[in-house]
Order: structure tokens, then sequence, then C-alpha cells
């Protein structure tokens, strides 16, 4: 069987076993010097000024967008872009906080928004919460000069792209803020975990007041004495003011260890998973059963699952049949056309179609692209991507 996830996580023995060590040995489990040495190493890495570190790529997503609402950018009733193609919690929180979400097709060759899909809702847009599907994206650079040009917000949900570069840049650094997940088959995983990165010192402070329960009390001590003053806050209510709307969002000490033992091997899992992606391509490119990509824009593709578009439902149901008999684990594309979700058709009532999307909701599958995967599993694998 060659499951869609295959471990915990990357050297899964050694890992569960520091894990254990640490546990016996710290006094502290709720979030605290772990969680913060894994925020700045991953902002490190990612090249950003700011990380925050949360319970999971969802609630990253619901509190950038709270936080982008708190600081003002965002405000009830604007309209937001996002990718059809995505996971429903990138869409759900828009509608949970008030936003009207605006589905954006792909394109059949990147699975991403492009430019000129974008150019069709411009006028109309206050933000594009933009997912980068699959560790691929489109003409990232053109979508974020158009954004530029017409005053959009961009943000980035890049919960599957960790790694993955166009623009000699990483996918992720292009908007004002990105969000990340570390959930289980992911590129990194903390179990359950997840990330905001942005350079922006107001959104970040927002972002961290935000995480827990709307107090200050994860602030510099400049940015504390400030709020303070700014509210007449007395130094007996100043560990019980809560300054804007905000949840629970806290990771736990036990993922912030665990993320501090997976960074070390960010290079091995992104470039492994860019060389079984490149095995995979290769194969695939001789069939013309499949819609092929063009990602010749992209210098590095790492993607944790490997999305494959049936030309006709035929000959969907054909190699569907094919990876099961092969005992190869597969699921839709993401979750398919968002539009076609039961709730997004409760709350948002939009049905207009969306054709590549509807198309890879129909005729599209993937399976999992994983840093351990066996050269026996990636010969099973390319042999099946052959007619
Ligand atoms: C695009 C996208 N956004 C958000 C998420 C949510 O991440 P999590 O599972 O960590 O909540 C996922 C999960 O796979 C995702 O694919």
């Amino acid at each position: 069987m060659i499951k869609l996830i295959k471990s915990s996580f990357y050297h899964e023995a050694e890992t569960k076993q520091a894990l254990v060590d640490f546990i016996l040995n710290e006094e502290i489990l709720s979030m605290n010097k772990e969680c913060k040495k894994f925020e700045e190493s991953f902002a490190a890495k990612q090249g950003r000024k700011h990380a925050v570190y949360v319970g999971n790529g969802s609630v990253a997503n619901s509190l950038l967008i709270q936080s982008l609402m708190n600081t003002g950018v965002f405000k009830k009733g604007d309209k937001i872009g996002f990718s059809s193609l995505t996971w429903p919690t990138n869409v759900m929180p828009l509608i949970q906080l008030g936003l009207i979400p605006v589905a954006i097709d792909c394109e059949l060759d990147t699975l991403n928004v492009s430019p000129a899909k974008l150019n069709g809702y411009v006028d109309d847009l206050k933000g594009l919460f933009l997912t980068n599907v699959l560790g691929f994206c489109d003409d990232i650079a053109g979508i974020k000069k158009i954004c530029d040009e017409k005053g959009i917000i961009l943000i980035e949900d890049n919960c599957e792209s960790l790694g993955s570069e166009s623009n000699g840049k990483l996918l992720g650094n292009f908007g004002l803020a990105s969000t990340f997940s570390f959930f289980v088959g992911h590129h990194m995983s903390t179990i359950e975990g997840g990330m905001v990165c942005t350079d922006d010192d107001e959104l970040y402070n927002y972002l961290v007041m935000g995480r827990a329960h709307g107090w200050d009390r994860n602030l510099s001590p400049e940015v504390q004495e400030k709020m303070r003053s700014e509210t007449d806050t007395d130094t007996f209510y100043a560990k019980y003011t809560f300054y804007d709307l905000a949840s629970n969002y806290r990771p736990t000490e036990i993922n912030g260890f665990i993320g501090n033992t997976q960074m070390p091997y960010w290079d091995e899992i992104v470039t492994k998973r860019a060389d079984n992606f490149n095995s995979f391509v290769n194969a695939m490119t001789k069939n013309d059963d499949f819609y092929q990509y063009d990602l010749s824009h992209m210098d590095m593709i790492s993607n944790f699952s490997m999305p494959i578009i049936c030309k006709t439902t035929e000959l969907t149901k054909q190699y569907k049949a094919k990876f099961d008999a092969a005992g190869v684990e597969i699921r839709p594309v993401i979750a398919g056309n968002m539009t076609k979700q039961p709730f997004y058709q409760k709350y948002v009532q939009d049905i207009a179609p969306r054709p590549n999307s509807d198309l890879v909701h129909a005729n599209g599958f993937y399976f999992g692209n994983n840093p351990e995967m066996t050269k026996e599993e990636i010969n099973t694998l390319c042999s099946l991507l052959g007619k």
C-alpha cells in the first residue's frame, strides 16, 4: 500500500524518542520558549520579519483575517477574492467574519489563479487570499503587480507550498502576510500546527494579541507600555485587559519542540519532494490522457502530493481503478471546487461555473509525495502514470 501519509514526521523514530525525553524533563508544556524558538528560526528560514505560531493552518487563516479586520485593512462587506480550488478553511473565515468571498477559477496548466483570471474581478476586490495550490503557482509576480496597481491587499495561503519558489522568491513571501500548515503529511509536520508570517510590525502585534484572548502579554514591553498608556490601563488590570477581538489559537510546547526537531530537515524535505515531483512529471509528460502542467516560471517545485487531471470522465474512472488496484491511496485534488461544497452553497449561493476548477473537481485525483518514499514506490507510481 502506498499511503497518502507515510509517517507522522520526518525521521519519525528519532523524533518520537526526543519528544518522550523532552516531555519527561520539561516543566512548562503550554506555549513557551520552544514555540518562540520555532517562530524565530521559521521566520529566518522563510525570510520574513515575523512568524506567529498557532494551533493549525486553519486557525492561522482565521487569525490572519481577524487581524486584518482588527487593523482596519478589511471591513465587513469587503469583497475578497480566493482560489476556487482550495481547502474549505481558506474561505470559511471570510464568510464567518462578514466578508464577501469571490471565487476565482484556476488555470489547468498550473492549478492556480493567473493574472488573466484575476483580471476579471479586479475592480471589485479589496483583498485576494490566494492559495498556492499543491506546491505550484501561476505568475504570482504578475498577480502581485496587479494587486499593487489596483490597491488589492494580497495575502497567501501557503499551507501546501513550503519551499516552492518563483522569481527567485519563496512562495509565501509575495503578499502582506502568508499562512502555513504543519499538519501531518504536509511538508513539515508538528502533528498539528500553523504559522502566520509577515514583515508588517503593526499586523504582527495584532496577530500576537489575536492569537491569545486579545491581551497584550506576548507583546514587547515597549508596545505594551504604549497600549496601556493609550487606554489608561492600570497595573492591576494590565494582564486582564483585552484590546481587540481574538480567540485562543495557541500551540503547545510539544508542537513547538517537534517544530524545532524538524527545522534542520527543511531543505532535505523540500528537495526530496521536488526530486520525486520531477520523476512523476517526467513519467506523466509522455501520457496524453492527462492535462500537462506548465510550470517553467517556477524555480523550485516541492509538493506533498501529486495531482493528476484526466482528459475525460472515462479515463478518470480507468486511472482511479488502476491506482486502486495497485494499492495506491488516492483522493480528490485538495477538496475540489469550493463553490460546489454544501457550506458554500448554503452561505454564498454562487453557483456560476468555474470551468477549470469544475474539471479538476470531476476528473482530478492525487496521490502522496513523501520525502521518505522508496525507489520501488517511486517506480510503481511512475509506471502507473504511463498509458
Ligand atoms: C490550502 C490550505 N489551507 C488551509 C489548510 C488547513 O490546514 P490545517 O489542516 O493545518 O488546519 C489546508 C490543509 O490541508 C490547506 O490545504
